[in-house]
């Protein structure tokens, strides 16, 4: 199959790097579809026919995240009890882990309410901009005095929580923790610990339970490792995926 034109002004960056240590940058077009199509067409070409057939590895069954996430929330329930908590859900990539730890957040303390908040940033070339877009209606008196706690799916280079936690405290928030699934914290470009972490995850791009590739793989119950076959229509071939630089993701 023809590689498929990737350029764009508004395009989102993956980072990959080979076993060589050979680090290659691909501008992903964000608005048009080909990128997509092109994912899905070397998919369905190879013969794989689920998301699950596309797997290299597996990280975290079901099971281990399960058995983590009751473990956070009993964490979690025990830190926050009287302090009437807003549990903040960064999208879109929580949304899984979020769903699941709110209901093991046990016993639930009183006053525990939920918000969303989206963020993206762009990236310009390898990495992302740092440039951290931010989308929420939630207004300031809501945030005002609040214990926050936010729930993100992964934190890498740390740009996106920090932008984040910048902006809820400049709300006025009591005070800000993260909750995140996995901690790539070897790619970190700011010096930022978060407070819950359910797994340190290994420097390689993962998808699954909320993660994406291309909006791609969110649904697995899983978190599994791309085949090469599945990136290599971009030109790829004989990389492993490496990072995040999923710069446009929410
Ligand atoms: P930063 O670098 O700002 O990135 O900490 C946070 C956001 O980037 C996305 N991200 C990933 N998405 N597989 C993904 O599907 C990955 O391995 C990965 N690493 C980073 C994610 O949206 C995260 O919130
Ligand atoms: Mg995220």
């Amino acid at each position: 199959m023809a590689p498929t034109p990737l350029t764009s002004a508004r395009a989102r960056t993956l980072t990959f790097a080979s076993t060589r240590r050979t680090m290659v940058s691909v501008a992903m077009n964000l608005q048009a579809a080909p990128a997509k199509t092109a994912v899905k067409e070397a998919c369905s070409c190879s013969g794989r026919q689920t998301y699950h057939d596309d797997m290299a590895k597996t990280l975290y069954t079901e099971a281990d995240i399960s058995k983590r996430v009751v473990e956070l929330g009993r964490q979690i329930a025990q830190d926050y009890e009287g302090k009437a908590p807003l549990v903040l859900g960064v999208l879109k990539g929580s949304f899984m882990f979020f769903s699941d730890l709110v209901r093991a957040v046990e016993p639930c303390p009183r006053g525990l309410t939920m918000d969303f908040i989206r963020a993206s940033s762009y990236g310009s070339g390898t990495e992302s901009s740092g440039d951290v877009k931010l989308k929420t209606d939630l207004k300031r008196e809501k945030v005002e005095g609040r214990h926050v706690l936010l729930v993100e799916d992964i934190v890498d280079t740390a740009l996106t929580i920090t932008t984040v936690i910048r902006h809820l405290q400049e709300c006025g928030a009591a005070s800000v923790a993260v909750a995140t699934l996995l901690d790539k914290h070897e790619r970190r470009r700011l010096p930022y610990r978060p407070e819950y972490v359910g797994f340190v995850c290994p420097n390689e791009f993962v998808v699954g339970y909320g993660l994406d590739f291309d909006e791609e793989y969110r649904s697995l119950p899983y978190i599994g490792v791309l085949k090469p076959e599945c990136y290599a229509h971009l030109g790829l071939d004989g990389a492993e995926p490496d990072g995040s630089g999923d710069s446009g993701d929410e």
